[in-house]
Order: structure tokens, then sequence, then C-alpha cells
């Protein structure tokens, strides 16, 4: 599939002052010389906060790594995780078609989104909320057919299940995430058949789906405020500055120190070298002892 950029672009894109934030921490994550390693996050960010991703968008993240465009479209037009066409504003929906999820139902269910959405893939719908695209195996086989809507996956579908999904996203709910068949995580559809001792103390809903409802950002796009910003190390250099000070401060008084302690021997060489100067030539007075004279026999 050719991956081109959108024939209509925005004027321009800036990244929301929380979001540079963290665009910043994400980069100070590479040494001197290699911020370019952070152009997947970044570019995944500005997605994220716009909901695809624009040639603006782009060419902006590209300027803050020091990169040629053309080195920063090669990334984004190479992975199918960018969007680079507009998707819905409400959820851009990404039906799995790959062997399990197709002989599950996986056709039926994109049936459903030529439907309601459009009769082919990235293009929005009429009232400009969805849009959606077939996509490749999402490693959710064992709860297969499913859908990533929006940051979460809608497990076990059946066409009447992403019917309703759509209505109630399109009615502005957000609707839980996870198994829509009434299964736990990814075990028999009967309950658990071993490890039966795990069962008590679980939460409401598997980990994924709770922590989707704890977050709440199913289909909200990220402005950076929802996430701490995990770059403790950015507090560092003004500690480390303060370390390298003491090392110096420290490094310098051993300096000091010898070379006091050098120029104390220094004297103490000098002085004993004098003292022997004056001694000297009070050797040098001694009377030699006279030598034999030669005789003739000799
Ligand atoms: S085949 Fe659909 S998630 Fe793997």
């Amino acid at each position: 599939m050719l991956r081109r950029l959108h024939p209509v672009q925005p004027e321009s894109f800036a990244f929301t002052p929380a979001n540079l934030e963290w665009a910043k921490g994400q980069i100070s994550k590479y040494p001197e010389g290699r911020q370019a390693s952070a152009i997947i996050p970044l570019l995944w960010r500005a997605q994220e906060q716009e909901g695809w991703l624009t040639r603006p968008a782009i060419e902006h993240v590209a300027d803050m790594l020091g990169m040629a465009y053309i080195r920063a479209l090669e990334v984004a037009t190479f992975y199918f995780m960018f969007q680079l066409q507009p998707v819905g504003s409400v959820a851009h929906v990404q039906i799995c078609g790959t062997t399990s999820c197709m002989i599950c139902g996986a056709e039926e269910l994109i049936a459903v989104c030529k439907e309601l959405i459009a009769p082919a893939p990235h293009v929005v719908s009429k009232d400009g909320k969805f849009s959606w695209e077939e996509v490749e195996c999402m490693g959710a086989c064992a709860n297969a057919p499913m859908a990533q809507i929006g940051k979460d996956y809608y497990e076990d579908l059946t066409a009447d299940k992403l019917r309703e999904l759509i209505a109630r996203f399109s009615k502005g709910e957000v609707p839980v995430p996870g198994p829509q068949n009434g299964r736990y995580a990814a075990e028999p559809l009967s309950g658990l058949t071993s490890l039966k001792e795990f069962e008590s103390g679980k939460k409401q809903y598997n980990a994924s789906a709770q922590l989707a409802v704890d977050i709440g950002d199913t289909v909200k796009r990220i402005d950076g405020t929802e996430v701490p910003i995990l770059t403790p190390w950015l507090g560092k250099p003004a500690k480390s500055a303060a370390k390298t000070a003491v090392k110096v401060a420290a490094g310098a008084a051993v300096a000091a120190v010898a070379v006091a302690a050098t120029e104390a021997v220094a004297k103490t060489v000098k002085k004993a070298a004098a003292k022997k100067a004056e001694e000297a030539p009070a050797a040098e007075k001694k009377p030699r002892a006279p030598r034999a004279k030669k005789t003739d026999k000799e």
C-alpha cells in the first residue's frame, strides 16, 4: 500500500505546552548528537494530539531533532501506526483481519464499518466522527474477533456488539474496553479450569481494561496533562553540577596540599644543598697527605 502525505494539510503544527515539555523529556533520554532517536515517540505524540500525522507536524518534529525533512518523512511513511490522513474526530476503528479474527467473524465487523462509517477504509464518516481500517494481528487472538478503538482493545466482538459500541461512542459515551461477551480476560468462556486459586481478590476488570477505566482516556486525544512526565533525571544537572563543583574543590585542595608539600621538600633540599656547599670549601682546605716522592729506582 502506498503511503503518501494527504493532499490537504493544515498551515502549521505546535505541541501543546505540556506535550512540548514531554517531548523535551523524551529528547533528553538520548546522548548528545543522537537526538534523532526520539523521532518515533515525538511523531506518535504529535499524532495523539491531532488524531493524525500532518506534514507540518512531521517537519516540526524534524526541526526539533535537527533532522532533514526527508529523514522524518521516511519514518512517518514507513510505519503503519502513523495515520497520514484525517481520522474521525471521536475514534479511528481498527479491525483485525488476520487469521483468528477472520475465522471468528472479522469480515462481519468490516461490513458494519462499511455500513456505519464509510464504504472504504481511511475515509471519514459523513458526520466526521469515525474512520476505520483493517489491520494485521493485534496480538489478542484468544479474544477474536477484536478491534482497537482509540487506545484500547474491544474483544470478543460480534457485528451487533460493534454496532452498539459505535452508537455509544457517537453519543459521547466511552464503553468499557476488554472482552464484550462477559469473559474477564482470555479464560474459557465457561470459566477457569485451572489456577482457580488466582480468581479471588481480582479487580472488577482485567488489568488493561481496569487501567483504561481508571485513566479514562480511551478515545481522548492526549494533550500532555494526563500522564506524568517520567524523566526524573531532568532535575539532575543542577545536582550533578554541584557534585562536580565539590569534587573539583576537593581536587584543588588535594592539589594545593601536594604543591605545598612539594615546595617544602624543595626548600629542604635547597637548604641541604646550600649547607653542603658551605661545608665543601672547608673540606677542600684540609691539607692533603703528601705524596711519596718517586725514587730513581722506581
Ligand atoms: S488474529 Fe486478530 S488479534 Fe491476532
